[in-house]
């Protein structure tokens, strides 16, 4: 039988916190997700208390774990810093220490077996991104990489689709999760963990707590590179996810149209802002490729990306064509890149996931005179 909130909520109340007061009472839980028999919740204290709160965070992970039908348990620990509090971190010495929706900025979510975590992102909506990250994420295994793709996505996640993932993860040694592997890359979703037809509500410390979670307690083994498939927009969840999450660089994809530029612009000024390298812009759906005759035509006066990439100072990457393929196999959780290997539209993608590892190596730097913060 499926465990209900309240039977949660009662297992939590046999668990002291560190002055004694039950879990359930102290205030400092988020909002208890049950879902399926996973649940989800955070408990989110003062970072000063973070040491003596650790302990209770196992066993209150421990207790939900016990309680008849959980399945899974996944406990986050997040501490608030104070206001005064500098940034922590090697890499975050740079960045401002509280996002713009007021909340501060804990410490960021490393994952010490990988190398360089790269966030795909774009201003908007339905621009292509996740696909582009499967398709990325891919070209770079093709380069001999060892690639992990995070589905960052939590409201609306798609890597359950994109790579026909259908079966749970499984929890090793009781609290972490063992990622999918899928086409050789090592893969973690929200939407692994529960339907597709749950309607996701998160509040805000849940975001992070997901994230958290996602990026520490799975095993992600050790890992050239992490793709990370990003919500769309710019909003205050995206800020904090670019800022807690130590990013070597972020890749913005934008379809050529003159609205989607705008928002693609949103999107360099939001990593700008929290000082994480734009490794370039992708032009998706840049042209139309004839799936019979292989013709080429510019429906959309493609371009448009790469002469944005040229006003922002950031390197342009490459153009993906609109194309039935891609959409089709994609959809069909068969992206271009692993099972069409030889077609031109994999070698498209190949292209760019080199010129990511260039700038990965060896930065351009954007051009100074040039001010996009609108
Ligand atoms: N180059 C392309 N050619 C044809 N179809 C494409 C191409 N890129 C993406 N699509 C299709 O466009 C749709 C949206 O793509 P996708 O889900 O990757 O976008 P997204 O930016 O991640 O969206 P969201 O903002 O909802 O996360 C999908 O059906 C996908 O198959
Ligand atoms: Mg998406």
């Amino acid at each position: 039988m499926a465990p209900t909130k309240q039977q949660i909520l009662d297992s939590l109340a046999k668990i002291p916190g560190p002055d004694g007061t039950p879990l359930s009472a102290s205030g400092k839980l988020s909002d208890v997700m049950v879902s399926d028999g996973k649940v989800f919740f955070s408990i989110t204290v003062d970072a000063a208390a973070v040491q003596a709160w650790a302990s209770v965070r196992d066993r209150a992970q421990a207790a939900v774990q016990a309680v008849p039908g959980v399945q899974s348990a996944m406990v986050a620990l997040t501490a608030e810093r104070n206001a005064t509090a500098p940034p922590a971190g090697p890499q975050q010495g740079a960045r401002p220490a509280a996002p713009a929706g007021g909340r501060a900025a804990a410490s960021p979510i490393g994952v010490p077996a990988v190398e360089a975590i790269i966030a795909v992102a774009s201003g908007k909506g339905g621009v292509g991104k996740s696909t582009t990250a499967v398709n990325l994420a891919l070209g770079l295994r093709d380069l001999g990489l060892k690639v992990g793709i995070l589905d960052a996505d939590i409201y609306g996640p798609s890597l359950p689709k994109l790579l026909a993932i259908r079966e749970k993860p499984e929890t090793a040694g009781g609290t972490r999760l063992k990622p999918i592997m899928r086409y050789g890359l090592t893969a973690m979703s929200i939407g692994f963990l529960i339907d597709e037809e749950t309607p996701m509500i998160w509040r805000g410390p849940m975001v992070i707590s997901a994230l958290t979670q996602m990026l520490r307690e799975v095993e992600w083994g050790a890992l050239d590179v992490m793709v990370v498939d990003m919500p769309p927009g710019t909003g205050d969840a995206q800020l904090t996810m670019a800022q807690q999450v130590p990013l070597k660089g972020a890749v913005i994809v934008s379809t050529p149209q003159d609205l989607a530029l705008i928002d693609a612009r949103r999107g360099i000024a939001m990593f700008r802002k929290v000082n994480v390298p734009v490794l370039g812009i992708i032009e998706n759906m840049s042209y139309f490729l004839c799936p019979q005759c292989g013709t080429r035509s510019d429906i959309f006066s493609h371009g448009g990306a790469r002469h944005e990439a040229q006003r922002l100072g950031v390197p342009f990457l490459g153009e993906v064509p609109l194309h039935m393929d891609i959409r089709e196999k994609s959809d069909a959780g068969l992206p271009v890149v692993a099972t069409a290997p030889d077609s031109p539209l994999a070698a498209v993608y190949r292209d760019i996931a080199a010129k990511v590892i260039e700038q990965l190596k060896s930065p351009t730097r954007p051009a100074p005179k040039i001010v996009i913060e609108e």
